[in-house]
């Protein structure tokens, strides 16, 4: 029996994994640079941690996490997102007490949810995430999403689309609970039983249903925006002030209300306008929870920061035609003619490595013919042809191969003749 792959889940192949390898590695320079330092947590956390800190009237948690039980009985979950587990860090090794705040952390890796999968929807993906805990200043909103952006913007896109909202603090939110109860009530027979239940519970997820999202009640529904406070109003103000002084168009959608609980103030997506991207259009998503380190048993901490799917981001470089600058080849191949030739080429391929030279050699006893044919293949810039004639002379022949040129060359300048060659 031949197996097959899970559903919603994908083998990243050689060719395809090192565009990966450079998105993770304008992430990590960019983090390096905004001075965000990299937070590595267990891939799977008591599933408690998800129920309290996503929230148990998220779809998230109520449909499509992985849970399990362990050969000791504990219930435990296959992360479905980073946030909670980083706070959930950040509580257990008391990093609130760190001199330097706020304390800034990065991660990236792989995040499970049972959802249906689609074009930009997996069961297993990755992502890239920050979380900036200890501030609550507008402008280290600013900052986040200013990082989220830059990563977008060095990779090439130009088709995006930064969306805010602001979801206010816990007064703004307790008004605006209520307006949505009085204007859901009357009519919540209309919705689907998810709703229904979501009414009493926590009426904001209402806004985020995926099955009622045509529904008239949903376009007539309260505006967080017009319940905001005072305090809450001029928080989101000033975030907008700092993105408009850091050149980062925005749109506000009142509507934005995200799909996780923890969220208060800031909310934000940036979306893929490119043409022919598929429906899920959101690229990356984020915002403030200033009251999740506590939920989580840690002493009241701000805290702001984002999500992005790696798989995500390179369907929308797909979209907008845009290839990676990954290597396509290799700098030198070494081809030996003769018995002595070949044992002498396990050494020199060895060499050429050691002094930072991608070479590689024939390893399947191939005549020369089949060698050349074999650098073609791969791409090789350069060929090294090693004969025992060449080897009594203590001499080697190279041969470029865009232009055909050769050119003999004595044994012991080899390695700087290639790296002229390669610069
Ligand atoms: P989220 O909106 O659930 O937020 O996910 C963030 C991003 O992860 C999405 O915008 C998308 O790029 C990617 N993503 C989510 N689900 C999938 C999927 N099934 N397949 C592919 N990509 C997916 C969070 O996870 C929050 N923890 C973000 C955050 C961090 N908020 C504050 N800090």
């Amino acid at each position: 029996m031949a197996f097959q792959i899970p559903r919603g889940t994908q083998d990243i192949l050689p060719g395809e994994a090192e565009k990966w390898q450079y998105i993770e590695k304008i992430a990590r320079d960019i983090c390096e640079r905004y001075n965000y330092h990299e937070i590595r947590t267990p891939i799977f956390e008591h599933t408690e941690l998800f129920l309290r800190g996503v929230g148990d009237t998220t779809d998230i948690v109520q449909k499509e996490m992985y849970t399990f039980e362990d050969k000791g009985g504990r219930s435990l979950t296959l992360r479905p997102e980073g946030t909670a587990p980083v706070v959930r860090s950040f509580v257990e090794h008391k990093m609130y007490g760190n001199p330097n705040q706020p304390v800034k952390l990065y991660y990236i890796g792989p995040m499970f949810r049972y959802e249906r999968p689609q074009a930009g929807r997996f069961r297993q993906f990755v992502q890239f995430g920050v979380e900036a805990l200890g501030s609550s200043d507008p402008a280290m909103d600013a900052e986040v999403i200013a990082l989220a952006m830059e990563l977008y913007q060095t990779l090439g896109l130009k088709q995006l689309k930064l969306v805010i909202n602001s979801l206010g603090d816990a007064e703004s939110r307790k008004a605006h609970r209520q307006a949505l109860i009085d204007h859901f009530r009357g009519r919540i027979h209309e919705l689907c039983e998810d709703c229904q239940v979501r009414l009493e519970k926590n009426p904001l997820r209402i806004l985020d249903c995926k099955k009622d999202r045509d529904h008239e009640l949903m376009a007539t529904a309260p505006s967080i925006l017009d319940y905001l406070n005072e305090e809450s109003h001029q928080y989101f103000e000033k975030v907008k002030s700092y993105l408009t002084k850091l050149g980062i168009p925005f749109e506000v959608d009142a509507r934005l209300v995200r799909g996780l609980d923890y969220y208060n103030h800031t909310t934000f997506e940036i979306m893929s306008d490119a043409e022919g991207f598929g429906a899920i259009t959101t690229l990356c998503g984020g915002g403030r929870y200033n009251g999740l380190v506590q939920e989580i048993g840690g002493p009241e901490t701000p805290g702001i920061g984002f999500a992005l799917s790696i798989e995500r981001l390179l369907a929308a470089l797909e979209a907008e035609g845009i290839t990676l600058p990954v290597r396509e080849g290799i700098d030198c191949y070494v081809v030996a003619v003769g018995e002595r030739a070949k044992e002498e080429s396990v050494l020199l391929v060895n060499q050429l490595r050691k002094a930072g030279i991608v070479a590689d050699k024939d390893y399947q006893d191939r005549k020369v013919k089949a060698q050349l044919k074999a650098a073609d293949r791969l791409n090789a810039k350069l060929v090294a042809i090693l004969g025992d004639d060449e080897l009594a002379k203590n001499v080697i022949n190279i041969k470029e191969m865009s232009t055909g040129e050769q050119t003999e060359v004595p044994l012991p300048s080899l390695i700087d003749f290639l790296k002229e060659r390669l610069s």
